[in-house]
């Protein structure tokens, strides 16, 4: 995945397109590009590595139309020749995609066969080429030609010399966005790139294509006819966007969970009524019971779910499947009377957007939680819930994960609406307005969290166990470790060390036991008394009331609140603050992990 962007306008394109990639390289930083119109020349500026090292590089240019790319490879190693933007044979022709070509070997055979010269490794190569080899006396009509011709999924921005005041964009399963502006115009991956010049954007569909100059933007369907589309008002500001005093933006977004739990709550909670609502497309889809819920998802999304399935399935009986949407795509049982939830952050992660894709095409009926709204998976599902939980930057995913299973906590108590009583659902909506304050009162121990942290950090390995929802939080705990420092993590439910893992347990292998004080306890003591057996040592995340704890693990890090099922919340914050505590101490690019990306939309 990557991002890509391009301007046309009445300011320097140069620095504007700098800027808003700023915005965008948490989709990829293996290396950056920009391609400018400089009087009638196409100039190509490329750097590997992180955008730093191209802005050094970029000398001042006065031009007010351009592309840009941040790239993560997927075809090709990382080099200069393989960053984009990749360019024509005559030098006229300029492309930065986002996406991958799955028919580019044989394009490739055919246009060497042609007489084109291939100077890359990538799949985009073919693009250019293609356009180039069509092109007559219409940048877009060339556009169109290609299109017809490469498999795949792609949002692309194309700029030719022989029209050198027009940007020509494509999406097919890659986010693209269009930014309206006076006297400008603008094309992005991702709208958070745009809002400091423009918060007016018409989402493109698939198959789409886009046409802009200064002051004009023409949308084409598929078929090449003329099209009108919505222009939306986003309503995320700047600062939202911005690190806002913060180190790294990971820590600002833990740091925000009070207010985007709260906002996730707002309006879907009445106290009073002692009643759920959303949205009414998703109202409509719940108003009959689903024989069967089946959650889709990848990665932190993923362990949501997979808390989603302990809460849906405890508190309303219906069964719950759960699986990993790339999975799912391919194997995944497609049952017509099922409701198929799609959990994603970013509504564009390839492999969830296929398993939505195949389970409405099944007939079932489709629903996307999502913090993204305009994603391409609230365009595809039938109804969506949104996280609210404003832009999320740092890879890590943080405030997102807790609000997602805080939705996922509504949906399990708008599906039990007949078996709850009505005292439970008073008891549990006054639980989820604790939760701000709870998620509050962790923040406050950061410090001790820290000071866990530096017991950790020389580890090579880090075990984290639980029960029930905290097995899927010990998952949870692990990905945040392992993804941004570098340390071998892995999450168990409690019961399973025994069975093989325990083989793995030395003196320096720290093990994080979550322990709340429900039907698991006195297992979980047991579980853990069976790893200080080993010598291992053992850190415990338990309750403030527990006062027994203290008696068995080595170092105790407190949640607030009684342990209700909730609980994880708190908990979640704990082991995001112990992975960026540990990251930051040993030095690690926080933010922009190696070799990961914030979305993932390549398969
Ligand atoms: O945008 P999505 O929620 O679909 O992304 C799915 C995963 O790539 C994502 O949750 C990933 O595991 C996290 N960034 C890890 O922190």
């Amino acid at each position: 995945m990557c991002g890509i962007f391009g301007y046309t306008g009445f300011r320097n394109a140069r620095n504007v397109i700098l800027d808003c990639l700023k915005k965008l390289d948490y989709r990829g930083y293996d290396s950056a590009g920009i391609g400018v119109i400089n009087k009638d020349e196409l100039k190509i500026f490329k750097e590997i590595g992180e955008l730093g090292l191209l802005e050094k590089k970029l000398p001042p240019i006065d031009v007010n139309i351009g592309i840009g790319h941040t790239r993560w490879a997927t075809h090709g190693e990382v080099s200069i020749k393989n960053a984009h933007p990749q360019v024509s044979c005559n030098g006229d022709i300029a492309v930065v995609h986002n996406g991958i070509i799955e028919n580019f070997k044989k394009l490739k055979e055919e246009l060497e066969e042609k007489g084109h010269r291939f100077i890359s490794q990538t799949d985009t190569e073919v693009i250019v080429h293609l356009i180039e080899e069509s092109y007559k006396d219409s940048l877009k009509d060339a556009v169109f030609s290609m299109i017809k011709k490469i498999k795949g999924s792609y949002a692309l921005a194309v700029l030719s010399t022989s029209e050198p005041d027009i940007i020509v964009g494509a999406r097919q399963e890659s986010p693209l966005v269009v930014g309206i502006g006076d006297n400008e115009n603008f094309l992005t991956s991702d709208i958070t790139a745009l809002l400091k010049y423009t918060n007016r954007v018409i989402y493109l569909e698939d198959g789409e294509i886009c046409v802009l100059s200064k002051n004009s933007v023409d949308i084409f369907n598929w078929n090449g006819k003329k099209i009108e589309k919505e222009i939306h008002i986003v309503d995320w500001n700047v600062e939202a966007a911005e690190k806002g005093g913060f180190p790294h933006f990971m820590l600002k977004e833990i740091y925000e969970q009070p207010h985007s739990l709260h906002q996730t709550l707002r309006g879907r909670i009445s106290e009073i009524e002692r009643s759920i609502s959303f949205e009414d497309k998703v109202e409509s889809l719940l108003d009959s019971y689903p024989k069967v819920v089946s959650i889709v998802a990848c990665g932190t999304s993923f362990y949501a779910g997979m808390i989603g399935k302990y809460m849906i399935e405890q508190l309303s009986g219906i069964p719950t499947f759960l699986e990993l949407a790339s999975e799912y795509r391919y194997f995944g049982v497609r049952d017509k009377t099922s409701l198929v939830v799609a959990i994603t952050q970013s509504g564009e992660t390839a492999d969830t957007l296929g398993a939505l894709r195949e389970a409405k095409n099944s007939g079932c009926n489709t629903m996307v939680i999502t913090n993204v709204i305009g994603s391409t998976a609230t365009r595809i599902a039938d109804a969506f819930i949104l996280t609210r939980s404003g832009p999320e930057i740092g890879v890590a995913a943080t405030k997102t994960f807790t609000s997602q299973i805080v939705v996922l906590f509504l949906l399990a108590l708008k599906l039990s609406r007949k078996t709850i009583n009505p005292d439970e659902l008073s008891r549990y909506l006054s639980h989820l307005r604790e939760l701000p304050r709870n998620v509050r009162m962790v923040l406050e121990r950061s410090e001790e969290i820290l000071k866990v942290a530096e017991k950790i950090k020389d580890s090579k390995s880090v075990f984290f166990i639980g029960r029930g929802v905290n097995y899927p939080l010990s998952l949870e705990g692990a990905l945040k470790l392992k993804e941004i420092s570098y340390i071998h993590a892995e999450g168990f439910p409690a019961g399973e060390l025994k069975h093989g893992p325990f083989a793995l347990l030395t003196e320096k292998t720290p093990v994080i036991a979550i322990v709340t004080m429900d039907k698991t306890y006195d297992k979980m003591i047991a579980n853990i008394g069976e790893v200080k057996a080993r010598h291992s040592p053992v850190i415990a995340i338990a309750n403030e009331k527990d006062s027994e704890i203290e008696k068995y693990a080595d170092y105790v890090i407190r949640f607030p609140s009684d342990s209700n099922i909730l609980s994880c919340i708190p908990i979640a914050v704990i082991l995001q603050l112990l992975a960026y505590h540990t990251a930051n101490l040993r030095g690690c690019e926080i933010d922009k992990p190696r070799n990961l990306a914030k979305s993932v939309t390549v398969e």
